[in-house]
């Protein structure tokens, strides 16, 4: 509870994702307990050495396992209709393109704030019920300045991270005119968005906007103090990575076409590789490889970029369980990917990990082990979920 103490014991797995406090990558610790104090982890360990402390309310795990909250740093969660007919036509054949942004951008033109607003509340609760505690929301489905800039405005009244996303697709009134429409993406829409957002990132990708456009419309925001990430490589091969590392982007997402110099600029750079296999799912595409990118040494992030085309989903655990069986990651690696990652991917420290100083967001598993999130697949197994303390199921 925040604001009180908390004592949650008899952990039977504790995933601190902090390698000095406990086994491996995710810093196990087996037989544990962690104390919270005002939103905050203040103590995590073995049960023998609970630190004496004020009255607490105590939280029997029962030999279940408690995992940081994940931190989901790819999602579309401004927009209104869906696109059901366009699934059933892709799982029958038809492939997945750019151009079907443009349906839930008329949608979301014509929506009111309160249906955008209803539609967001829905998904964030939606993600919160399989444990993401932390949520990173783009614009991208509005594509004028006053609907970016208010897609923005919504976005930050739920999500914890806040990106303008105007390079989504080039919108129909500016078929033919792309670059007057990256000259308004750089401009005036810039100007209305940049309040209201912490990062800036680019659709670079066949159908959507090429290398000179995305370096034009990141370096315009770097300009205005947002930090760049990028959509690079999901629909084929292209400059999307090689830009995002040049730029000291946060993360590249996607990924799902590498060169051998992208995977090792990624190797060498700051930049995350944000891996999202919900859309390799939902549009039947071959999935990138984690196995090359996390021996070469890059970051690997998970993230469910749930949005209404690509990826209509909004749970981590399930994109987990096809990380390990399709990307060849191990369970932990997808463990952690999910959680440090998406806090690497996002530039915070004080989520993604629950040593000592971070915030007290978790999740009590129905499983003894982290490795059920994989081993398990489809099942839900999350059974409690704390925000800085507070239980919210
Ligand atoms: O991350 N690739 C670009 N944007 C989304 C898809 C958006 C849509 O199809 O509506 C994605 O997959
Ligand atoms: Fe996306």
């Amino acid at each position: 509870m925040s604001g009180g103490s908390l004592l949650i014991d008899n952990i039977g797995s504790l995933v601190t994702n902090d390698p000095a406090l406990g086994r491996g990558m995710l810093g196990l610790v087996e037989d544990a307990a962690l104390v919270v104090e005002d939103g905050v982890v203040i103590w995590a360990g073995p049960r023998q050495r609970i630190p004496e402390g004020a009255a607490r309310e105590r939280v029997d795990a029962e030999g279940r396992a408690v995992i940081p909250g994940f931190v989901d740093s790819h999602a579309h969660l401004v927009f209104a209709g869906d696109r059901t007919r366009e699934f059933e036509a892709r799982m029958s054949g038809r492939p997945y393109t750019a151009g079907g942004i443009r349906t839930t951008v008329a949608a979301t033109r014509a929506a009111t704030d309160d249906e955008l607003r209803a539609n967001l509340r829905r998904l964030v609760a939606e993600a919160l019920r399989s444990g993401t505690t932390t949520v990173e929301c783009k614009s991208g489905y509005g594509l004028t300045v006053e609907d970016e800039a208010r897609s923005l405005r919504l976005a930050a009244e739920q999500a914890d991270e806040v990106t303008y996303l105007g390079a989504h697709v080039v919108p129909p009134e500016y078929a033919g005119k792309p670059d007057t429409y990256v000259d308004l993406v750089c401009g005036e829409m810039l100007d209305a968005c940049a309040p209201h957002a912490r990062w800036i990132d680019v659709f670079c990708d066949r159908g959507a906007f090429d290398g000179d456009q995305t370096r034009a419309i990141l370096a315009a925001g770097k300009e205005r103090g947002l930090v760049p990430r990028v959509h690079a490589g999901q629909l084929g091969p292209g400059p999307g990575v090689a830009i995002a590392v040049e730029l000291g982007a946060a993360s590249a997402d996607h990924v799902t076409h590498l060169s051998d110099a992208d995977v090792e600029a990624l190797a060498a750079g700051e930049t995350v590789a944000t891996l999202l296999p919900g859309a390799e799912f939902s549009t039947r595409s071959p999935y990138p490889d984690a196995r090359r990118l996390i021996d070469a040494g890059a970051t690997v992030a998970l993230a469910a970029d749930c949005n209404p085309g690509s990826s209509f989903t909004t749970n981590i655990p399930f994109c987990i369980a096809l990380a390990v069986r399709d990307m060849n990651m191990t369970p932990a690696e997808a463990v952690w990917a999910a959680t440090m990652g998406g806090a690497r991917a996002l530039r915070r420290t004080d989520v993604g990990r629950l040593a000592p100083g971070a915030r007290a967001d978790l999740v009590l598993l129905d499983a003894p082990s982290p490795i059920h999130l994989s081993y398990r697949p489809g099942v839900p197994l999350v059974a409690q979920v704390w925000k800085s303390g507070t239980p919210l199921l």
